[in-house]
């Protein structure tokens, strides 16, 4: 099951998967779930919290939004929950879109692993010590679009 994170749960998540982001400075994780207007989404297995995953707009432009950062346990990876944080989150920014009215946003995320965004129709920008900047035009369609 995924759901958005509920107020108070960052004290519980933020420790669980602060060691596989090591990139971030420590407290940020839950600095970003506690205080700032990053939007998580949690998987749960069995009751248990198994991937997490943020996004958010990009600045305080309505046309921008961003991913990450997202993570799941070692013991739960390669079994598709990390692909299912994606494709929520690009839901829920669509969602966010068509609710403002406008045709359309820009979706941007940063990745030492372009070739998994690219496939989703990501493009990548540009490329700096091995992390890539990728975007992707989410275009709200008559039939919307994924
Ligand atoms: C990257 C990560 C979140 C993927 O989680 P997962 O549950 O194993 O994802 P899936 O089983 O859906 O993986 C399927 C594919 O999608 C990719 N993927 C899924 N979520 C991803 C994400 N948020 N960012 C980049 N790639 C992702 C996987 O790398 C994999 O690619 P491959 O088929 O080329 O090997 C996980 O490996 C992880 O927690 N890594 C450590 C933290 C990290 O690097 N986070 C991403 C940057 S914030």
């Amino acid at each position: 099951m995924i759901r958005p994170i509920h107020e108070g749960e960052a004290l519980a998540l933020a420790p669980l998967f602060a060691p596989f982001m090591p990139w971030l400075p420590q407290g940020a994780l839950y600095a970003m779930m506690q205080y700032e207007r990053r939007r998580f989404f949690v998987a749960e297995q069995g009751g248990e919290a198994v991937a997490i995953a943020a996004y958010g707009p990009s600045g305080y432009s309505r046309h921008a939004w961003a991913l990450g950062p997202a993570a799941t346990l070692p013991t739960h990876r390669g079994k598709g929950v990390g692909s299912e944080l994606i494709q929520t989150r690009l839901d829920a920014i669509q969602a966010a879109v068509i609710a403002s009215g406008l045709p359309a946003a820009l979706v941007h995320v940063s990745s030492r692993r372009p070739h998994s965004w690219v496939r989703l129709g990501f493009r990548v920008i540009d490329e700096v010590d091995g992390s890539s900047l990728l975007c992707r035009r989410l275009t709200v369609g008559a039939e919307g679009e994924r």
